[in-house]
């Protein structure tokens, strides 16, 4: 047996519930990052096919998928990681930074407002949910620079009572904390440096010092938008470095096609809002 084998079979992947929305008005109307083209043409029906492909995948690792409905004239709302922050049953829902986002926080108000949550707040500053705000098990790992406010980190910090480390984003094509970084199990992280100012660089290499260290064309094609269950990670196919890294550490990565949702400038997690209780 593979030493490696060993130690994906010792990786655990409890159930994790999460909340999705599916693209059926998904389109490129609008640019409000380097990756949105609106002269460049989208199909809905391949958005939506490819959607299905990792609402499927996440079905098939026994996942629990919620769906929130998709409103007309929002067509970002596909990307849920950006409605809400949820963290032991409390739910900071987002505030957005660009008008033509801001009506999403509504719907995810509605949706949390008929659960079972502790709280259920909208953030006072510009905060983009899960997009900038990142649970370790621990802590909560935060980006600014281009999306959520940097108060909003205090703010986050104090709504739930978890440490939280601010982290500053400066190459425009990450603009979000989780298309730099994402959490692959307990406290361990895989990440590209060059999408972080020289502080957030040593600051996430004292606390992680043995993260995954992904190279730039596997950031390049958003091998770090990935969802990780503790054990398998789900992540853009062309991310082929990074799937090679995750294998060596012990964790199944899962290959994902989401090229054209990429034209709007998310994949795999942006998809994902993870509802933790
Ligand atoms: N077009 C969307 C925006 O610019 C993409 C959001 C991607 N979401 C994410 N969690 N990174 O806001």
């Amino acid at each position: 047996m593979q030493p490696e084998q060993t130690a994906q079979e010792q990786r655990k992947a409890p159930l994790r519930r999460y909340l999705m929305c599916r693209p059926t008005y998904f389109d490129v109307t609008y640019s409000i990052n380097p990756w949105m083209d609106p002269d460049r043409p989208t199909s809905a029906d391949t958005g939506l096919a490819q959607w299905k492909g990792l609402f499927d995948t996440f079905v098939g690792l026994g996942h629990d998928v919620q769906l929130i409905e998709p409103v007309p004239g929002l067509p970002d709302m596909v990307f849920s990681a950006n409605g809400a922050i949820v963290v032991d049953g409390k739910v900071l829902v987002a505030r957005f930074r660009h008008s033509q986002r801001r009506e999403e926080s509504e719907a995810y108000l509605e949706w949390f407002g008929h659960g079972a949550w502790t709280t259920v707040a909208q953030a006072e500053y510009v905060n983009e949910g899960e997009g900038d705000f990142l649970f370790t098990g621990r802590e909560i790992l935060a980006g600014t620079g281009f999306r959520t406010d940097s108060r909003a980190h205090d703010e986050v910090r104090e709504f739930f009572g978890r440490p939280v480390i601010s982290l500053t984003l400066v190459d425009p094509r990450f603009y979000h904390l989780d298309t730099a970084l994402a959490v692959l199990g307990e406290e361990e992280i895989m990440y590209y440096p060059g999408a972080f100012s020289p502080q957030s660089r040593v600051a996430l290499a004292e606390r992680f010092p043995d993260a995954i260290l992904a190279n730039e064309a596997d950031a390049a094609v958003f091998g770090l938008n990935a969802l990780s269950d503790g054990r398998n990670v789900v992540l853009p196919r062309g991310a082929t470095g990074l799937a090679v890294q995750l294998r060596e550490r012990g964790y199944l990565p899962i290959g994902s096609d989401l090229t054209e949702l990429l034209k709007a400038g998310g994949s795999v997690k942006c998809c994902t809002l993870e509802l933790r209780e």
